[in-house]
């Protein structure tokens, strides 16, 4: 088996090497390639990943390359992992929305939009060389805004499934909670990418006997101050949101949070040098602990079980991944990206059926997938008052005076890497 890694030259890709260098019989890699454009970066990198995979008496090999054709040749799944603008553009994205009182996110908001324009295109681009190298080659994309960029590559018609860490996040951490092993934990997962609820937490199985309300009494302390939302929300919701929810439920609160601290981009540029350096020492051979730092935690174990199902050696049976929503959530349009559990097998990835979701709940998704919409509609064709409608459309933003402001500061900010501008 063969799987090419796009953005391979990541300071996360070390991760990735540890789960399948872990989790090699669910996966038996044979032959990876790391792609990058970044010669350095891709190097350091490359060198670590041999030594892990070395150090754990892995057989496969690993190789190296900045030609993309050459390294999608002959590779059973493609992981997107790319960051356009590298860390530059993303403390761009977390700044400016700011000074108008909005939420500076790499995937939430303008800094989101932002980032869905300048990315789009170049994945659109990759998946194109990826299937004229194999056609029946799956893409699975874990590059950011997932939920747009998934609906990107589905309506262009490629084989890919989109991919986060927040559902198996919650998933491991409600298993130690319980005193469970993970996999016997399913979660009633609901909504978009970065904007979902788990509306229950069974055992065994999607049928499985729903223990959220007794996680909730005994350990919604926990889980909130994970989430650092107030405890009694989470009582009266009754159900456990994900961590992005915060920038809608504590908006205002997270606006001065975050004019006050630095970016997480400076934070995360601190890390990457940090860890760049340790990637250099011949000696090391395994993941750094600082890693564990970083948002990718068990981004690994989600990529190898997605891979593996989708390849058809195994894997969970049901994952949480992004796909089209075909009916699922009735209040969405069928060609929307939901991000749900879904049943995995090599013919890809079906949504199971959904329980009606709160209105709490569905006004949110169905103004976000709104606004999605839109935000593809500005990434693949472009111009001012596409971008203007996007943002007018997203309900962290709204009012016209702030869109139009955001609008300009995105042009003006993004201008080398949009074609259009
Ligand atoms: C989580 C999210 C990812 C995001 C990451 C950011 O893992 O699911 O989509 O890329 O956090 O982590 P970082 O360390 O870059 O802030
Ligand atoms: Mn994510």
């Amino acid at each position: 088996m063969k799987l090419t890694v796009v953005g391979g030259g990541s300071t996360y890709t070390p991760e990735l090497i540890d789960g399948f260098a872990r989790l090699r019989d669910t996966l038996p890699v044979e032959e990876l390639v790391l792609v990058d454009p970044a010669a350095d970066r891709l190097e350091l990198v490359g060198g670590l990943a041999r030594r892990i995979f070395a150090r754990q008496g892995h057989p496969g090999t690993i190789t190296t390359t900045a030609d993309l054709d050459a390294g999608v040749a002959g590779a059973d799944a493609v992981l997107l992992q790319l960051r356009v603008g590298g860390q530059a553009a993303r403390q761009q994205d977390e700044t400016w929305p700011l000074e108008c009182g909005c939420v500076g996110q790499e995937t939430t908001g303008a800094g989101g939009l932002a980032k869905a324009l300048r990315t789009v295109p170049v994945v659109l681009d990759i998946a194109e060389r990826v299937r004229r190298a194999n056609p029946d080659a799956w893409i699975i994309d874990f590059t950011n805004p997932v939920g747009i960029v998934t609906r990107a590559l589905l309506h262009a018609g490629h084989r890919a499934v989109g991919l986060c860490n927040v559902a198996i996040g919650l998933q491991r951490k409600f298993a130690a909670l319980l005193d469970v092993a993970p996999h016997e934990v399913h979660l009633d997962h609901v909504g978009l990418n970065h904007l979902t609820w788990e509306t229950g937490v069974r055992l065994g199985g999607p049928g499985g006997e729903d223990v959220l309300p007794g996680l909730l009494a005994e350990h919604g302390g926990a889980i909130a101050e994970d989430l650092r939302l107030p405890r009694p929300l989470l009582d009266r919701l009754g159900v456990v949101p994900s961590y992005y929810l915060r920038y809608y439920y504590a908006h205002d609160q997270v606006v001065s949070e975050l004019r006050e601290g630095p970016s997480r981009a400076a934070q995360v540029a601190a890390m990457e040098r940090e860890l760049l350096t340790m990637y250099g020492d011949p000696e090391l051979a395994e993941k750094p602990a600082l890693l564990a730092q970083r948002g990718g935690a068990y981004y690994s174990e989600a990529a190898v079980d997605l891979a593996a199902a989708l390849l058809g050696g195994g894997g969970s049976p049901y994952q949480v991944v992004n796909t089209l929503n075909r009916g699922t959530l009735p209040f969405l349009p069928d060609d929307a990206v939901i991000e749900v559990q879904a049943a995995v097998d090599a013919n890809g990835a079906v949504p199971l059926p959904a329980a009606p979701l709160d209105p709490l709940y569905a006004g949110l998704v169905a103004n976000v997938t709104a606004y999605e919409e839109l935000a593809l509609d500005a990434a693949l064709r472009g111009g001012r008052e596409r971008v203007f409608r996007a943002l007018l459309a997203h309900p962290l933003i709204g009012q016209y005076a702030y869109a139009e402001t955001l609008t300009d500061q995105l042009i003006a900010h993004n201008r080398e890497h949009l074609a259009w501008a």
